[in-house]
């Protein structure tokens, strides 16, 4: 089945947008669950050799350069070239940043069975720019992990924070973090600025964790499957205090995390909106009028000018 035909919906890009994720699971065939690990295990050798100087003696894949496309990252016989030429993994990346991305890095995650290592709550970032466009993480799980077990902790819709790397770190046990648990071959997709960190693993196994980094090298308007975006891409009057839609991107783009209440609500909206603005390449679109309300004033004050 062609890669056009996974694509993500309005629907899904909505969601990403509101909450900085999607998880997709049992994704991945349990044929490369059940082997990528052996690759995994040399990879994640030669990447610790590289860090401190010595040759890839452990053999198996060559470690891509960053700006590499995503494309040649892999030979595509190898179980992760598999993985990542997955229709339904490049319908996933190709919805959100294009075609054929850039290699930015990715890193094998392995923590041993009984490791108390607790990773704080990060971002993998240090100073962002302002503007909308985004990196994703794919973050791919090849065995099951157990509820509790300790998989990788998030923080859903804290993406548009833009705060620097380890500033959240101090932050415990925030309302609505969760811990992921699932399936082999679970994929999540986060957007870069998602906070999130490893958690130890009780479990009696090595637990194994794959992310990688993709850089969009082309614009991200409009790249997803757009089907149903004129049904519920809504215009800038749809305003929950004054006539409001229930079946619109903006009701979408209006659900609420438990760490948000009041202004910090409407704080993320107005930062969900102008990615939204991006995405679907319309400047006037909004959610409940905030920004709407402060361009006619700004337009104002021009025209006398
Ligand atoms: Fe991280």
């Amino acid at each position: 089945m062609p890669v056009s035909n996974h694509k993500l919906t309005t629907q899904e890009m909505a969601r990403f947008v509101a909450d900085g994720y999607l998880r997709f699971d049992k994704l991945i065939p349990s044929e490369i669950n059940q082997n990528i690990i052996r690759e995994f295990s040399l990879l994640e050798s030669n990447k610790i050799l590289q860090i401190v100087g010595q040759p890839p003696e452990a053999g198996g894949l060559q470690l891509p350069a960053s700006l590499t496309p995503l494309s040649e990252c892999y030979p595509p016989q190898s179980f992760l070239g598999q993985l990542l030429n997955l229709p339904e993994v490049l319908g996933i990346v190709e919805s959100l940043v294009g075609p054929n991305p850039l290699f930015d890095h990715d890193f094998v995650h392995r923590l041993q069975a009984g490791s108390e290592y607790k990773q704080h709550l990060h971002v993998d970032a240090v100073v962002d720019s302002a503007d909308p466009s985004f990196d994703i993480q794919l973050f791919y799980f090849p065995q099951d992990v157990a509820p509790g077990a300790g998989g990788t902790r998030f923080v859903p819709a804290t993406h548009l924070r833009r705060t620097r790397a380890e500033g959240v770190g101090r932050y415990q046990h925030l309302l609505g973090e969760q811990q992921f648990s699932g399936e082999a071959g679970t994929l999540m997709v986060f957007h870069h600025g998602l906070w999130h960190a490893g958690q130890p693993n009780p479990s009696d196994v090595d637990r194994w964790m794959y992310k990688i980094r993709l850089n969009p090298r082309v614009s991200q308007v409009r790249q997803w499957n757009m089907e149903d975006f004129d049904d519920i891409h809504n215009d800038s009057s749809d305003h929950t205090f004054a006539r409001m839609r229930h079946d619109s991107v903006a009701q979408i783009l209006r659900s609420l995390q438990p760490w948000q209440k009041g202004h910090e609500a409407r704080y993320e909206q107005m930062q969900r909106a102008l990615v939204w603005r991006y995405l679907s390449n319309d400047p006037g679109f909004d959610v409940d009028y905030y920004h709407t309300r402060i361009e006619q004033r700004v337009r104002l004050i021009e025209e006398s000018s």
